[in-house]
């Protein structure tokens, strides 16, 4: 089944048209190879954590470069694991995100964080002495607190209590170090946690977790590295990004972009209808674990639908749009007329759930830009398909390959300024 077979939302006919407001629509189609680029995620600190549902760090690379300036505001409303807050820190960008999701928000901190010199030197001697700290027979730490409140469920199995020993061991050596250093610590445990336990068939072993854990802190360590030199070649200082953790609902009504407006609007929501799993990893087979929010001393008690806008059992995904509209009332209140909005969304169904997006985004007080005679979809829409990427979609079983599309949005002209 082709795409053009597949999404068919109605055609952006006689829509504002965003290639007569682009100084120069032929680099669009830069963007346009960006968003269809199929090479592994790479480079910075993109892989100090494999969020799901991540979105692509070139197409984010090529989005800011396409409608921002140095100095100007990125703000992602559902950051995720902070892929265009990296981005946007790299390029010389003020970079804001929010989640309600405080793992999201830790990594997304973890990531965006440029460590002084004298840190990141501190950082390579904890490494050095990992493969001292991670030994099946000595003692491990216990975390009592998270133990009884559930954290440690399906991490007792004779399959996974080494590995959990060894992350206790890991974890022990992490809180020794200064708070700055302890979240890239946590964050390195949780990298090569996810490696050790996340949907694996088979468990690695002790001396092997050990080894990829030393083997993380180095390569996650360079990431830092390239970071924090991308930073400093630009001119103006760009402060931390700030990552926020909290619903994009009522946004409008803190003094965040009091100040200063967002310039570029660079998200992916979550998607109607798709099961992702964002806030467990699956275990023993199945078995879905919180360890995560231990490792990063976090808290969750949250179930799945409270991180998907909504319940994914819903035929209609009622909840879901809802919860999408009072979101994007809210982004559309802290935006100004020159703000322009990118979202990337999949759709379990696209003929249907598309076309109600669009509606609600509409109903927000957002305007489509159509991308006629810039990109060659039939819908004048920018569409992409992510090979290898096994969804479970809500009503539909498993869809083998998922596209989605990039939609494009500005507030709609005389629009009411936020209220506050
Ligand atoms: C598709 S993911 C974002 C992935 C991100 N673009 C990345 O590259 O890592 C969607 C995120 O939206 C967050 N989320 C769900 N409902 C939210 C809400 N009401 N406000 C803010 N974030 C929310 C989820 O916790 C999840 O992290």
């Amino acid at each position: 089944m082709s795409l053009r077979e597949t999404h068919c939302a109605e055609q952006l006919t006689g829509a504002r048209s965003l290639a007569s407001e682009l100084v120069n629509p032929a680099s669009f189609l830069q963007l346009v190879e960006a968003a269809r680029d199929k090479t592994r995620v790479s480079g910075l600190t993109h892989n100090f954590y494999r969020y799901p549902a991540r979105v692509s760090p070139k197409f984010v690379r090529a989005a800011i470069e396409m409608f921002t300036e140095p100095g100007d505001i990125v703000y992602d409303p559902f950051m995720g694991g902070g892929t265009s807050l990296v981005e946007a820190i790299a390029l010389g960008r003020h970079a804001v995100g929010t989640d309600i999701s405080s793992l999201a928000t830790f990594v997304s901190e973890a990531k965006t964080k440029i460590l002084s010199d004298r840190q990141l030197s501190a950082l390579s001697d904890w490494a050095e002495s990992l493969a001292e700290s991670v030994n099946i027979r000595k003692p491990a730490p216990t975390w009592a607190e998270y133990e009884a409140a559930g954290y440690h469920k399906h991490l007792g199995s004779s399959f996974t209590w080494r590995l959990r020993k060894a992350i206790e061991q890991a974890l022990g050596s992490a809180i020794s170090l200064p708070p700055t250093q302890e979240v890239f610590a946590r964050c390195v445990v949780l990298r090569t946690a996810q490696w050790a336990l996340d949907g694996r068939k088979q468990l690695p072993t002790v001396d092997e977790f050990r080894n990829a854990l030393i083997d993380y802190a180095f390569e996650m360590l360079a990431g830092a590295r390239e970071l924090k030199s991308a930073v400093e070649t630009h001119v103006e200082k760009i402060p931390q990004a700030i990552c926020i953790n909290r619903a994009v609902e009522g946004l409008e009504r803190t003094r965040l972009f009091a100040a200063k407006k967002p310039r570029l609007v660079l998200t992916s929501p979550p998607y109607p209808g798709v099961h992702v799993l964002y806030h467990r990893w699956q275990v023993d087979g199945r078995k879905e674990t919180a360890a995560p929010f231990w490792i990063a001393n976090k808290l969750d008690g949250s179930g799945a639908s409270y991180y998907t806008l909504g319940d994914r059992q819903a035929t209609d995904n009622w909840t879901y749009f809802e919860g999408l509209q009072r979101s994007l009332s809210s982004v559309a209140q802290i935006c100004s007329d020159e703000t322009t909005i990118i979202q990337v969304v999949a759709f379990s169904d696209p003929k249907r759930q598309l076309q109600r997006y669009l509606e609600v985004a509409e109903d927000a007080g957002l305007e489509e830009l159509s991308l006629s005679s810039l990109v060659d979809d039939e819908d004048g829409r920018l569409w992409r398909t992510i090979p290898n990427r096994k969804w479970h979609a809500g009503q539909m079983g498993n869809i083998p390959s998922s596209q989605e599309v990039v939609l494009f949005h500005r507030r709609r002209r005389g629009q009411k300024p936020p209220t506050s």
